[in-house]
This record gives C-alpha cells, sequence and structure tokens, in this order.
C-alpha cells in the first residue's frame, strides 16, 4: 500500500499533464478520483492496513490527493486560457469601442416642454381631454352656433357616429369646467385635427397648447401680462408681442397675438401665435347647465384663455420654413436639435 500509493500519485500527474483537452482532463480525474478511480479503490484499502501503519498510510493518501487537485485545477485554468485565447484570436481588442446612438427629443417635444415648464411656474396645472370629441364639448358649450364654418363637415374630420376629431385643445376648457369648481388655472397641450389643405404653414394633424384662467376677478390685463411675459420668456425678453382685436365664439373681447420674428438679413415680420380673450359669460351658462349648478355664476364669474399654436412656436423658436419638416422624420433635419 505505501508504495501504491505514490505510483498511483506519479500515474495520475502524468495523465493531467498530458491532457490537451477539458474532455482528457476530466477522464483523468475520473480515473483517479472517481467512484472507481485507483485512489479512491486504495484508500478503500485503508481497512486492511495494520493499525500501527494507519496513521502514516493516511498522511500519505491525502497528500497524494492534495496533490492531484492542485495539478488537475492547475491544468483546468491553463486549458480555459488558451480557449479563451483562441476565441480572441482575428478580434482587435484595441479598436475603440462602437459609439451608441443615443438619439435627441424632437423640437416640438422641446418646445412644449419648455412651455409647460414656463407656464407651470406661473401657476398653471396640467389637464387632459380626449382627441375624439362630441360637438358638445368641441363647439356648442363654447358658444359656437351649429352654422358656424368650424363645424362644416369640410373643415372637421367627423366619424359616422356624430363624434369629431377636436378641431382645438378649446375643448379642453369645458371638460375641466364641468369637473372642477373656480380657481381654474389650467394648460393642455395636444394635438388637434382639421381638414386642411396640407401646404408649408398648415397640416391636418397639428399641436396646441390651451389654457385658461377662472377667478373672480381676472381681467384683461392680467391676460396681457402673463401671455406677454411667457412669449418673452419663450423667445426672449426682448420679443416684440402685439395683440389685434379679433373675434372667437368663446371669447369677448378675442384677440389674435403676433410675435414680431427678426431673422438676419430679413424684414422684421409679425407670426400670429396664439388666439385668446375674456370667456365669454354664455361659456360660463353652458358649463352650469351641463354641471347643472351655478358654479361658474356669469354675474361673479370672470376668466381668460388662450390656445396657441405649438408647431407655430416651434417655426419661430428654429427658424423653420416649412411645418412639413415636423413630421417627417427627415433624420438630417431633426439631428439639428
Ligand atoms: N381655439 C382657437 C383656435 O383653435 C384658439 C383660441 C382662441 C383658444 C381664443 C382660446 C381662445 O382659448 O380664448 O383657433
Amino acid at each position: 500500500m505505501k508504495d501504491q500509493i505514490p505510483a498511483i500519485e506519479a500515474e495520475a500527474l502524468a495523465r493531467i499533464s498530458a491532457a490537451t483537452d477539458e474532455r482528457a482532463l476530466e477522464d483523468a480525474r475520473v480515473a483517479v478520483l472517481g467512484k472507481k478511480g485507483s485512489l479512491t479503490l486504495a484508500a478503500a484499502g485503508m481497512k486492511d492496513v495494520p493499525k500501527e501503519e494507519k496513521g502514516a498510510v493516511g498522511q500519505l493518501l491525502n497528500a497524494a490527493r492534495a496533490s492531484i487537485a492542485a495539478a488537475l485545477e492547475a491544468k483546468q485554468s491553463a486549458l480555459q486560457e488558451i480557449a479563451d485565447r483562441a476565441a480572441l484570436a482575428g478580434i482587435d481588442t484595441t479598436l475603440p469601442a462602437r459609439e451608441l446612438a443615443i438619439g435627441g427629443l424632437h423640437p416640438l417635444t422641446l418646445i412644449r416642454d419648455e412651455a409647460i415648464a414656463i407656464l407651470r411656474r406661473m401657476g398653471f396645472a396640467l389637464a387632459d381631454g380626449p382627441e375624439i370629441e362630441d360637438e358638445f364639448h368641441c363647439f356648442d358649450a363654447l358658444n359656437t352656433p351649429a352654422d358656424h364654418p368650424a363645424r362644416n363637415e369640410k373643415d372637421t374630420f367627423y366619424f359616422d357616429s356624430g363624434k369629431l376629431l377636436r378641431t382645438h385643445t378649446s375643448s379642453v376648457q369645458v371638460r375641466t369646467m364641468e369637473s372642477a369648481k373656480p380657481p381654474i388655472r389650467i394648460i393642455a397641450p395636444g394635438s388637434a385635427y382639421r381638414r386642411d389643405e396640407i401646404d408649408a404653414t398648415h397640416l391636418s394633424v397639428f399641436n396646441q397648447l390651451e389654457g385658461l384662467y377662472v377667478a373672480s376677478d381676472v381681467s384683461l390685463p392680467d391676460l396681457k401680462g402673463t401671455l406677454e411675459f411667457f412669449l418673452q420668456e419663450l423667445f426672449g425678453s426682448n420679443t416684440e408681442v402685439r395683440f389685434r382685436p379679433h373675434f372667437f365664439p368663446f371669447t369677448e373681447p378675442s384677440f389674435e397675438i403676433d410675435v414680431k420674428l427678426t431673422v438676419k438679413g430679413q424684414e422684421p415680420r409679425w407670426i400670429e401665435v396664439a388666439g385668446c380673450g375674456m370667456v365669454d359669460p354664455a361659456v360660463f351658462e353652458a358649463i352650469n347647465k351641463s354641471r347643472k349648478d351655478q358654479a361658474f355664476d356669469p354675474e361673479t364669474t370672470t376668466g381668460f384663455a388662450f390656445g396657441m399654436g405649438l408647431d407655430r412656436l416651434a417655426m419661430i423658436r428654429w427658424g423653420i420654413r416649412d411645418i412639413r419638416l415636423l413630421i417627417e422624420n427627415d433624420i438630417r433635419f431633426l439631428k439639428q436639435f
């Protein structure tokens, strides 16, 4: 037994060192340490070793097992290293990593988020409403008579059900006042739809940002101050803003707002960016009727409203000449923002 162990050990180490792949190494391990392996069988012979020799033989066995295990492990990592190197052969690990394209935000998203941020600082909260609307919320409650041109089939997308794609975000004014009482101070960005002829300044889907402020003492100067401040925050403090009397069924008086656009090498010109006005008492009456209460008493309730074209704001901010660029997904255009 004493002589047998060194022989087993020597043979195992030779076999391990000769192994050239994982398979041969595993075979070598099983042949010596497996259930019927040479060292396992030798250890089973311990029971026949005379008592006084058991200690010495045991030590021999342990030492052999340890040296074989160490040899197996060393060979295992040597084989792994060879495999790793083979896997990397032909790959230049000194090349710079491929650049990840992280993309960017669309100009409409940028201008919308900026507009929201400014108005939130002024105390406006975000509101929302459906894009598939009914005539009541889009027109009737907004004091728009049945024969108003905006309600024409030629100008508005109607569904067979009688519902329609909202032609403006002003419908969110109605929905908000139906579910909340004054004071109300909200903004509602979103899409609007019209059957317009598509050209450099018109799309059949465009983006608006609606605003509504209703309380007991809202005045025209509040409207002017708020919108002037907003536009100067957005376009710079030197921006010239002009309020032009206009007509909207749901506000009285009503205005359109122009911003003076100065592009280098061009004559300055006024660009219309929004409609606005003082909420018409007829709107409050329609809301009360719908709510079945008097939460918006036309005698004491006042408010202003505005609706601006977000696409227009983006076009002004970046000097974009054709609104269609905003929906064409041309990467050469989008990369500039
Ligand atoms: N809804 C109008 C449009 O789409 C814009 C507008 C005008 C909104 C006056 C308002 C407003 O809230 O008070 O042309």
